[in-house]
């Protein structure tokens, strides 16, 4: 089964609309005529629409890094999916270990989001990955199945054929310290049997199950290169054009 890889950058919180535009005219010609892979980016909220623009007429494509799961309401400081459609943009980050660990987002709201997401038809890009205490202590086949078993409860086959998922070793993210191919190939092994088991193994083998952490220019054709790894989430190393476009082009 081969499975077209999604290579996505998560900018975090940096770039104004200003920094964005200008990464966006940097990176475009860079990726132009590349069809192997598709490519997203997920810039902050105030860059949303301004990235959307940009992009526009190329393959490149947009998303939040964080969506709420309520329709509208008094949620403060949030963005709902019609707002998130509402710019143009098709893909959400959901749970994302930065979320997990600061704003208290549990496998309970990563599935919410999810419902939400698959409801408007938003491509979720769905977050997960053990800390180095459950690692060292050989709980990350347990860890990654008990978050892969809350993100899809309730999702039944036919609607999982937008889902992506991220391993993200939260040890990995930021630290300059990357899961070896063969530690990121087990993990995704380990994620996509529990797929399998929830919602069949067709199911399981499309679903495209992306790495993140420290990818780089110099490790990405490494982890790429692997059968089982259908892409990478990557943060530092995407906030500037050409090691971005170094790593699309792995
Ligand atoms: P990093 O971040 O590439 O800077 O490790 C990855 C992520 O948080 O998605």
């Amino acid at each position: 089964m081969s499975r077209k890889a999604l290579i996505a950058a998560n900018w975090k919180m940096y770039k104004t609309p200003a920094e964005a535009t200008q990464f966006v005219e940097a990176f475009l010609p860079l990726v132009a005529g590349h069809s192997r892979d598709e490519i997203a980016l997920f810039p902050s909220v105030t860059s949303l629409a301004t990235v959307v623009l940009a992009v526009a007429g190329s393959k490149v494509m947009a998303g939040l890094q964080n969506m709420h799961f309520a329709e509208e309401g008094a949620y403060t400081g949030e963005t709902s999916a019609s707002m998130l459609k509402a710019v143009g943009a098709t893909h959400t980050l959901i749970g994302h270990s930065e979320r997990r660990q600061y704003f208290n987002e549990t496998d309970e709201v990563v599935n919410r989001k999810l419902h939400t997401a698959l409801k408007h038809g938003i491509v979720p890009v769905v977050c997960l990955g053990e800390v180095l205490a459950e690692r060292e202590a050989g709980e990350t086949a347990s860890v990654l199945k008990a978050q892969i078993t809350g993100a899809l409860a309730g999702i039944s086959a036919d609607q999982a054929a937008p889902i992506v998922i991220a391993y993200e070793p939260v040890w990995a993210i930021g630290t300059g310290r990357t899961a070896t191919p063969e530690m990121a190939v087990e993990a995704h092994r380990i994620v996509r049997a529990e797929i399998a088991r929830m919602l069949g193994t067709e199911v399981a083998s499309a679903m495209r199950i992306l790495y993140g952490g420290s990818v780089k220019p110099e490790n990405a054709s490494s982890l790429l290169g692997e059968e089982e790894i259908d892409g990478a989430l990557v943060g530092g190393a995407s906030l500037k054009a050409d090691s971005f476009a170094a790593i699309v082009h792995y």
